[in-house]
Parts: C-alpha cells; sequence; structure tokens
C-alpha cells in the first residue's frame, strides 16, 4: 500500500516530521536521571499496564545515532523531541546532572550534522518527584521552577534548536492526570485539576519569557484537541458537548491567545481556581510564533448524573484505531480552520501530533504491513490539505511516533511507530508505513 501523495503536493516550505518525547524512548534509568512522579506512579499497582514503566524505554539514550539515522533516511525534514526535567536537573532545581546536558548536546548536533531541524519541547510529562513533592502542578512556584529549567536547557541547546515549544498537551498535564487520575500524579480531584491547568499556562508564558530573554525565535505551544459532538440531538448532550469542548478545545487556547477562560469552563472551574488567577493573563498570553495542535480522534459526548461537569463519553460507530479511538480525520480539517479563525488568525499552525496504535505484529518474513497506519496518514493529510486549501496557514506535519514506545499508562503494547520495536532485543524494524512515507516524501 501506498500514500496518495508526495511532497509536490504540499506548498514549498511544508514540513514533514516525527515526533517522540523523552521519557517514552530515552530510558530513564540511564545518565544520572533524577526520579519523576512517572516513575512513582507507574510503581504503584493498577497505574500502569503489567506495571511497565520508561527506566528503559527504547533505550535512545544510547541507541540515538540509529533513531536518527532512521528519521533522516525516511526523508523527514524535522524531529521534535522532548527534553526530560530530571534528566537535566534530577531535583528539579539547582545543579544540573551534566551528562544529561551532554546528552541534548550531542542529539542535537547529531540532528543538524543529518540535516534535521531539531524541534524541541520542553516538557512531555516526566515532572521531577522534588517537585512533585512540593505540589507540583498544583504550586504557583511551578511557573518559577520551569522557567529556570528552560534557561538551563535552553542555555545549552537553544542556540541551535529549530524552534522550542513549552508544555506538551497542557489538557493531559491537568485535566487528565489531576481530574481524571489517569496519568501522573494520579489525582481526581476537581481544586488539584483547576490549579494545575491554571499554573501549566502561567508556566509555558513564564517559559516563553525565559527563552526570550536568551534571545530564541520561532517558540510555540502545542495542544492536544479532540473533536467534541453531542451524542445526540438532545440540548441535555448539546451542553455537555459544549462543556466538554471548553474543558478540553478552549480553554488553554483561549488562555494563551486570547487572555481569557472560556464561560462554559469557568462555571464549574471558577470556585477552585487559584486567587487572583485574573491577573495572570499578561503572562500566559505571551505572543508566541506558531502554534502546534496534536490530534488523534473525536468523542462523543452526552450528559451524566452527578456534579459539573457531569458529562461522559458514549462509544461511537466509526472504524476505532487499537487504542479504542474512532478515526475521523475531517474533525482535524475542522479543527484547523476552526483555530486559525478563533484564536490564531496568520499564525502558522503545526499538526505536531497524529498517528495511531495498531497491533503491527511483524510476519513470517520479519515485514510488518500496517496498511491501516498508512491508511489513518493518508486521510488526515487529506485533511491538512483541504485546510490549507481553505486559507489556513499549516506549515508543516508530524506523525506520532517514530517508533514503539512506552505509551504512557497503557505501557508498550500499544504501538504507534513507524518502526518497530521488539522490546527484549531493542532492534528497531521500518513497518510498511516508514517505507511508504520515505517513498512519498523522496526529493526527485
Ligand atoms: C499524545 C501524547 C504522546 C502519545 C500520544 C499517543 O497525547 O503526547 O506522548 O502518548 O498521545
Amino acid at each position: 500500500m501506498t500514500l496518495s501523495f508526495t511532497r509536490a503536493d504540499f506548498p514549498a516550505d511544508f514540513l514533514f516530521g516525527t515526533a517522540t518525547s523523552a521519557y517514552q524512548i530515552e530510558g530513564h534509568a540511564f545518565g544520572g536521571a533524577g526520579p519523576t512522579h512517572w516513575d512513582s506512579f507507574a510503581a504503584t499497582p493498577g497505574n500502569v499496564a503489567r506495571a511497565e514503566n520508561g527506566a528503559v524505554g527504547c533505550d535512545s539514550y544510547h541507541r540515538w545515532p540509529e533513531d536518527l539515522d532512521l528519521i533522516e533516511a525516511a526523508g523527514f525534514d524535522v524531529y521534535r523531541f522532548s527534553t526530560s526535567w530530571a534528566r537535566v536537573l534530577p531535583e528539579g532545581r539547582g545543579r544540573p546532572n551534566p551528562e544529561g546536558l551532554d546528552y541534548y548536546d550531542r542529539l542535537v548536533d547529531g540532528m543538524l550534522e543529518r540535516g534535521l531541524k531539531p524541534a524541541a519541547t520542553l516538557y512531555h510529562w516526566e515532572l521531577p518527584s522534588a517537585l512533585a513533592d512540593l505540589g507540583g502542578w498544583q504550586n504557583r512556584d511551578i511557573a518559577r521552577w520551569f522557567g529556570d529549567f528552560a534557561e538551563v536547557i535552553m542555555g545549552r541547546i537553544g542556540d541551535r534548536v529549530w524552534s522550542a515549544a513549552t508544555i506538551n498537551e497542557p489538557w493531559c498535564v491537568s485535566w487528565l492526570s489531576h481530574f481524571l487520575g489517569q496519568h501522573a500524579p494520579g489525582l481526581r480531584d476537581i481544586r488539584a485539576a483547576a490549579r494545575a491547568m491554571h499554573h501549566v499556562l502561567l508556566a509555558h508564558g513564564t517559559a516563553i519569557g525565559a527563552m526570550r530573554a536568551l534571545g530564541m525565535g520561532n517558540l510555540g505551544a502545542v495542544c492536544n484537541l479532540e473533536y467534541a459532538q453531542p451524542a445526540d440531538d438532545s440540548p441535555e448532550a448539546r451542553r455537555a458537548a459544549t462543556t466538554y469542548d471548553a474543558i478540553y478545545n478552549r480553554f488553554f487556547l483561549s488562555g494563551m491567545f486570547r487572555g481569557s477562560y472560556p464561560e462554559p469552563a469557568l462555571e464549574g472551574l471558577a470556585p477552585w481556581l487559584p486567587k487572583g488567577w485574573e491577573e495572570d493573563f499578561a503572562t500566559i498570553a505571551a505572543p508566541v510564533d506558531w502554534c502546534g495542535l496534536n490530534y488523534y480522534t473525536r468523542k462523543l459526548i452526552g450528559p451524566a448524573p452527578g456534579p459539573w461537569p457531569a458529562l461522559e463519553e458514549v462509544p461511537g460507530p466509526l472504524p476505532k484505531t487499537e487504542m479504542g479511538w474512532e478515526i475521523f480525520p475531517e474533525g482535524l480539517e475542522k479543527f484547523l480552520v476552526r483555530v486559525a479563525r478563533d484564536f490564531t488568525g496568520d499564525l502558522p499552525i503545526y499538526v505536531t501530533e497524529n498517528g495511531m496504535a495498531a497491533p503491527d505484529r511483524p510476519g513470517p518474513e520479519g515485514a510488518v504491513q500496517d496498511d491501516d497506519r498508512i491508511a489513518y496518514i493518508d486521510a488526515h493529510l487529506a485533511a491538512v490539505r483541504r485546510a490549507i486549501a481553505a486559507g489556513v496557514p499549516v506549515k508543516g506535519y508530524f506523525v506520532w511516533s517514530l517508533m514503539d514506545n512506552f505509551e504512557w499508562a497503557l505501557g508498550f503494547e500499544k504501538r504507534f511507530g513507524l518502526v518497530h520495536v521488539d522490546f527484549e532485543s531493542l532492534e528497531r524494524r521500518p513497518k510498511a508505513s516508514y517505507h511508504a512515507l520515505a517513498t512519498a516524501l523522496a526529493r526527485s
């Protein structure tokens, strides 16, 4: 199976990339990194499938040259990677770990040597335990700690990265982790969630300021979006979908790009937000140079009994990925149009993550024929082209992920990679989707 497009079907300046994150691939046990809340969350029974963790991951800490070779050979322009706070600052603050700084230094140089643009994300979820002990994202001081971390790591690599984003997916860092309890630190508490939602944004703005002070440009934010649709035509379902959309999709974009929070979210969150939150938008809405959107699926939403937000996800009829997520490429097109119209205007938008999990077992000859993934990527890139045709300044697209990795609470079983990883031998094996992309991206 092949993709139905080539580079030539996109604007000349459109960039293709692939994405990973530190804790999911590096092997957190290596190189003097400090403990994080994902290590303790994973060590607590019931939180992560088979109690797996990121101690070894894909061992990218040692195998990064091979990984960068794979990215280069596929014809990608950009590599989106993240920097582990606890690898750089094992205690979250104070003395940096020289090995950690050296690692990112080598990694960035390795990208440049291969003609890849380094797209850094400061934080992709592994909070140093020492800061979690102080309340983590619930503590307002995290904005300052995060700004200091940005200064330390970017003081080392900021002169060579092509772009830098602050915090991957504020919704996951706050709501998924402090209200739904599915990710570290595993809380189910509305006050903790509301405070984390606000502090994540305050930290974002503070880090943007810190990186500007270093003279860096091309700075951005990365939000994840899920297309929320009412489960039926009732006013109750419509209201539930509006609330879901406000919490998930509008809260963070609105904070960063409009300096306010949406009313349907404030309805339930206002009593729990930290005192004086209204005064923080000058920091939160610090100008950025681009906006990244991570998109995977839609959700059908209906009303549920109980306190605010009084809603629930309802199973939908569309074909699903291995995650159980419905495949809905139209949602990506609609979001690109909507985000430009309502929030970002002329600012470049990047699809910073998109991809799917599949069982991906090597066949008798060793090949992994992941046709469903090829079709998924094809359909979503068609949605991107429609948005571009409608005038949205979409400037690039990143596949999640380069290789199979530690898929958080679901452990190693959910495979998102273009490259198959055998987690016993750590051998990398490009799947059919990798080869299909290499063909589509080849420069003639
Ligand atoms: C995103 C995360 C990424 C990965 C994909 C499947 O929410 O950013 O780390 O887990 O989902």
